[in-house]
C-alpha cells in the first residue's frame, strides 16, 4: 500500500537521546501524534527536559507560541514496551546509537511488529540504508531520512538505497517541507551523505592539531570561529554531537581518524564525560567557554 504525505499521522522515533528527543519534537511541533521508544527508561527524563528547553529556546526567538507548550507535549507519549510503540505507525524514525549491530537489531524486530503499511527510515550519521534496508524485511519501504541539528540547522538529508520505491523518497521530500526542514536528496548512497562528509574532514584535522600538540580545544576552536565568523568550533561541535556517537564514528573510520584522538575520547567517555548531555566534555555545560561573550578577544 502507497501512502501519501496525509497518511502520515503516528510517527515513532526509536531511541531518545540526544537527536531522538529532538526529532519527536519536531514531529509533534507539526502536528503529529509521536510515541518514543528506548531500551533504557532512565533516558526519558533527561529526553523530556531536552525538549523543553528546546520549547522554551523557541519561543524566546519568538519562533513559538509558548501556550502551545502542553498541548505539543501531550502529543508525545514515551514506552519501553516495542510491541506498543509499534501499534499503528505510519512512519518510523530510527535514533538509536550509531552501531551496526544495534540497528540490525532493532530493525528486525520493528520489520516483524510494524504494520505493513509502515515507511522506516534510519537518522544514521554514517551508516548505509542498505546494511538494514533487507534486516528490516521491507527494503522497498527503507530510506535514510537524517536530520542535523533541527532547530539551529534545519536540513534533512534524504537518502536512498538502491531498492527504495520512488514514492517512498518523494513522500519524504513532502514531509521535509512540513517539518520546517531544508531538503537535501542524496542521489548516491554514500557514508555521511554530504555535509557529515565534508564536516569529519575537519573534525579528524581538528582532532590531529590536538593529539600532535599544536593546538589546544580552545585555541583551535578560536581560530575556526574567528575565521569563519560561527559561534561554535569543532571541539563544541562534538560535545554537541555525543563523545559516544563521535568515538562510534571515529572507531569506524579508524584509518582514517587519529589514533591517539580515539584512544582520548574512549578515556574521555570512560571518564563519564560525553559532552553536552553529561555536562561535561572538552568544555563545561551549562556555559562552555566558547560561549563567553570574550572568548574571541
Ligand atoms: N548526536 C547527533 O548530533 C546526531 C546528529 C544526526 C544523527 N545522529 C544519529 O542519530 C542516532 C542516535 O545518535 P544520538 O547521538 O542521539 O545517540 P545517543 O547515544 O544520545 O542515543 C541513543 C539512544 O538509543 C537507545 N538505544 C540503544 N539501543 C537501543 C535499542 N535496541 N532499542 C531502543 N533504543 C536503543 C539508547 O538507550 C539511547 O537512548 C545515531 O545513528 C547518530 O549517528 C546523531
Amino acid at each position: 500500500m502507497v501512502l501519501s504525505l496525509k497518511d502520515i499521522r503516528n510517527v515513532l522515533v526509536l531511541g531518545c537521546g540526544t537527536l531522538g528527543a529532538r526529532v519527536g519534537l519536531r514531529f509533534a511541533l507539526s502536528g503529529f501524534q509521536v510515541k518514543m521508544y528506548d531500551i533504557d527508561k532512565d533516558i526519558f527524563p533527561s529526553a523530556k527536559t531536552s525538549q523543553t528547553q528546546l520549547l522554551q529556546y523557541l519561543a524566546k526567538k519568538k519562533l513559538f507560541n509558548p501556550q502551545k507548550t502542553e498541548e505539543v507535549l501531550n502529543s508525545i507519549t514515551w514506552t519501553t514496551s516495542p510491541q506498543l510503540a509499534a501499534q499503528e505507525v505510519h512512519l518510523i524514525n530510527e535514533s538509536v546509537t550509531e552501531d551496526v549491530e544495534v540497528k540490525l537489531k532493532v530493525w528486525e524486530q520493528f520489520g516483524v511488529l510494524s504494520p505493513a503499511y509502515t515507511i522506516f527510515t534510519t537518522n544514521t550519521s554514517f551508516l548505509l540504508p542498505s546494511m538494514f534496508a533487507e534486516a528490516s524485511g521491507r527494503p522497498g519501504r527503507f530510506c535514510a531520512f537524517h536530520f542535523h541539528d533541527i532547530f539551529h540547522a534545519n536540513v534533512v538529508d534524504i537518502m536512498p538505497h538502491a531498492g527504495t520505491e520512488k514514492w517512498v523518497t518523494e513522500l519524504l521530500v513532502a514531509l521535509s517541507t512540513v517539518l520546517e526542514q531544508v531538503p537535501v536528496y542524496v542521489e548516491k548512497e554514500s557514508p555521511g551523505y554530504i555535509f557529515n562528509s565534508m564536516l569529519i574532514g575537519v573534525l579528524n584535522s581538528a582532532c590531529t592539531l590536538l593529539a600532535d600538540g599544536i593546538g589546544s580545544v580552545e585555541t583551535i576552536d578560536k581560530s575556526w570561529m574567528g575565521n569563519l565568523k560561527t559561534g561554535i568550533g569543532p571541539f563544541g561541535m562534538m560535545d554537541a554531537i555525543g563523545l559516544d556517537t563521535a568515538w562510534h564514528v571515529a572507531k569506524r573510520h579508524e584509518g582514517r581518524v587519529n589514533k591517539k584522538f580515539i584512544s582520548l575520547l574512549r578515556q574521555m567517555i570512560d571518564d563519564g564525560k560525553l559532552g553536552v548531555k553529561s555536562g561535561q566534555g572538552f568544555y563545561s555545560y551549562p556555559n562552555p567557554r566558547f560561549k563567553d561573550p570574550n572568548f574571541l578577544s
